[in-house]
């Protein structure tokens, strides 16, 4: 039977700015276009894996103001169960402020607004709810630490599988990791958490794995993928080759695709093959979720064992 997926996470407004290049530190730039979208990891990450055939279900916060309600209808939209998104009276939606140039390279920096509401509290009888030892949890760091770690106890209590995506990274207490099925870091975040920063993927990750983490894979960008077990080396997974737009987003992509694919009973390294395709689909357009795959364009461009 199909896994279910929960998504415990993010949800923001994204204001979208074109330049040609980043500033730098003092410097001031000229817009070439600004867009208003759909954003915050987890909403992304929610909309990717369902797009791609899971059965998802969002828990997290918006504010009650148009910028909340636009979420909450291209969430529902993207065939996500929203009834686990509360709406708060005092906080205002989260908005990120996203600068992307002409080689698809961005910055972001997030308003957390209404994403500080997801509490403990908030947390307990909603994960109670969804979360069972059929359910992939899904989630990053855009919420209160106090409720990240939460959830991740409280989904290895029911034996659900956890795919944690730390990012915005920070060091995490030793405790948790035994509680992450997945790890997802992209490179610097993987030299943020592990205490080998400066050694390789390998030697960074294996010492993740040694604090209980079954498992780390590490996203390349265009060199695809590396998953790393315990004593297991690198196993390399390549992306295809693709003319970058916009890769804002594509981490997100790329952990809603790995959680499609292993609810629907992939192996790990198909899984995260298929995921590397995903992302690399999405790189190739502008935006978040406007640029992800569904079923059949994973289907028409990587062919039938996409
Ligand atoms: O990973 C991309 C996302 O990060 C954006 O959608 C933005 O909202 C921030 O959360
Ligand atoms: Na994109």
């Amino acid at each position: 039977r199909m896994k279910n997926i929960v998504v415990v996470g993010s949800l923001n407004q994204d204001i979208s700015i074109s330049v040609r290049r980043l500033p730098v530190e003092g410097e001031t730039v000229l817009a070439r276009a600004v867009r208003k979208g759909i954003g915050g990891k987890g909403a992304n990450q929610a909309i990717a894996a369902s797009r791609l055939g899971g059965e998802v279900s969002m828990i997290g916060f918006v504010g009650n103001d148009s910028a909340g309600n636009e979420m909450l209808e291209a969430v529902k939209g993207g065939g996500v169960d929203c009834s686990g998104i509360g709406i708060s009276d005092r906080e205002r939606t989260g908005k990120a402020y996203i600068t992307v140039d002409d080689a698809g390279r961005n910055t972001i920096v997030v308003d957390s607004g209404a994403n500080s509401c997801v509490t403990p509290e908030f947390l307990e009888t909603l994960l109670h709810d969804r979360i069972d030892a059929n359910t992939i949890v899904l989630m990053q760091m855009e919420i209160p630490r106090e409720s990240l770690l939460y959830g991740i106890e409280y989904a290895k209590k029911r034996n659900a599988f956890v795919i944690l995506n730390p990012a915005p990274a920070a060091k995490l207490p030793r405790e948790v990791y035994s509680g992450i099925d997945i790890l997802t870091p992209n490179e610097t975040e993987l030299a943020i958490l592990s205490s080998a920063a400066g050694k390789d993927i390998a030697a960074m990750s294996t010492d993740l794995v040694k604090n209980g983490t079954a498992c780390v894979v590490v996203t390349l960008g265009a060199e695809g993928a590396g998953i790393i077990l315990n004593g297991t080396g690198v196993r390399r997974v390549q992306a295809p080759s693709v003319n970058a737009v916009d890769t804002t987003g594509a981490g997100d992509c790329f952990n809603g695709a790995l959680a499609a694919a292993l609810a629907q009973g992939y192996r790990l390294d198909d899984a995260v093959l298929f995921a590397v395709r995903a992302a690399s689909f999405s790189v190739s357009s502008f935006g978040t979720i406007t640029s992800y795959p569904d079923e059949s364009q994973m289907e028409m461009t990587f062919g039938g064992n996409a």
